[in-house]
């Protein structure tokens, strides 16, 4: 009997097996249905979930993670976050890529004074923005939108402040704010006094747009004879800058600016030069390490607007830019396009 029952019960799993392949058989189609339905509703939610989060937020608790990759990617060909935003001498003594251009697009024919020039300063990207889980930037421009705009205490909310050339903070804190994280500029636009709108940790980052443009900072910081000859307005001959805070943009990101949202030739004759403006030089560069970018104090006023000043802080005009080597409604086109495209956001009307 023990044995009996014991073989009785033992019977059940053993015709189990037997029983489930038969009904899996019989009904194969269901089953494969429910499989089908479920994978759906799993893509689904997932679907769901990411169209969920994609819109960019107000609010500083969301983070669009990769969406300023994937929508950068649709408008700058072979955009990567490889290149490193500085220029190190490691790249160029072990790496030793050649560069095809000359400044302001590459280091071609200035190796030998980038090489003292980068034996004294710095390349790194500070602890406290690599370590962000979040990169919020805000590119701040000089434009005249800013002034009474009362934006400074949402520009000082972000993680990475960029600001460029002489732009003055002191009296203008209410409408631009005080934070300055980076600050991109060229000899020619430099503050005379590199401490006096900045913080004590901002990064001095040079743009460099033609040779002399090292050897001014070299001259400086290795405290050698000045150069005076080359520059279109005098910059300073002295610049009390810590060694340490001074940065050197990687020209690459000039070439993706030119080349990649304006469309330029990297070799133009000598009569048509064209460079894109330090702005969109810097929210070029902003997209290539930032997780969110938005964009103040950007555009110019109407041309048919001759009165308007072009800047928040000083009493220049449009006619100024005429000379320059700049095409801004060029750029304003550029601009529209990636607002248009939710890759980045203004904070002030364009
Ligand atoms: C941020 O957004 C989340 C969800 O969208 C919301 O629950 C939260 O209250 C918001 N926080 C602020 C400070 O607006
Ligand atoms: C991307 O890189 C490849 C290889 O270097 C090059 O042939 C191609 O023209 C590049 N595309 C764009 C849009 O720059
Ligand atoms: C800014 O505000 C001040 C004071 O309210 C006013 O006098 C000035 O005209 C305003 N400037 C502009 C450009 O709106
Ligand atoms: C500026 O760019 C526009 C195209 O956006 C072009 O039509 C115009 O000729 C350019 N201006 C100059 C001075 O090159
Ligand atoms: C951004 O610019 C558009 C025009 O291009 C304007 O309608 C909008 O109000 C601006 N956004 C802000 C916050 O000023």
């Amino acid at each position: 009997m023990v044995s009996g029952s014991g073989c009785d019960e033992s019977s059940g799993p053993r015709l189990m097996p037997a029983l489930l392949i038969k009904m899996i058989n019989k009904s194969r189609g269901k089953i494969l249905g429910v499989l089908a339905l479920f994978l759906v509703m799993v893509w689904y939610s997932i679907y769901r979930e990411d169209s969920f989060y994609f819109p960019v937020q107000e609010n500083k608790t969301v983070c669009p993670i990769g969406e300023v990759e994937r929508k950068a990617a649709q408008l700058i060909g072979n955009y990567t976050r490889d290149r490193p935003l500085f220029l190190q001498l490691k790249d160029y003594f072990w790496v030793r890529t050649p560069s095809l251009y000359e400044l302001p697009y590459g280091i071609k024919g200035s190796e030998d004074v980038l090489l003292r020039l980068l034996s004294v300063t710095s390349y790194s990207l500070p602890e406290s923005i690599q370590s962000l889980k979040c990169r919020r930037c805000v590119v701040v421009g000089n434009g005249h939108r800013l002034r009474n705009s009362s934006m400074g205490d949402t520009i000082n909310t972000y993680d990475v402040v960029i600001r460029l050339n002489n732009a003055p903070v002191h009296g203008y804190e209410q409408d631009v704010g005080s934070k300055t994280t980076m600050r991109l500029f060229y000899p020619e636009s430099a503050h005379f006094d590199p401490q006096a709108e900045n913080n004590p940790n901002t990064l001095l980052v040079l743009v460099p747009f033609k040779p002399v443009d090292f050897q001014w900072m070299e001259a400086i910081l290795s405290d050698r004879k000045r150069v005076r000859k080359g520059f279109w307005k005098q910059p300073p001959l002295i610049w009390d800058a810590n060694p340490e805070q001074v940065r050197i943009l990687n020209p690459y990101y000039m070439e993706v600016t030119a080349a990649k949202l304006l469309s330029l030739p990297m070799k133009q004759p000598r009569k048509v030069k064209q460079k894109p403006t330090t702005g969109l030089l810097a929210i070029t560069l902003a997209l290539h390490f930032c997780d969110l970018v938005h964009i103040a104090g950007f555009g110019y006023p109407d041309s048919a607007n001759k009165k308007q000043t072009i800047h928040y802080y000083e009493q220049i005009t449009l006619k100024s830019m005429a000379a320059s080597e700049h095409n801004i409604s060029h750029e304003a086109v550029a601009i529209k396009r990636m607002l248009e495209l939710g890759l980045v956001k203004n904070l002030t009307y364009f």
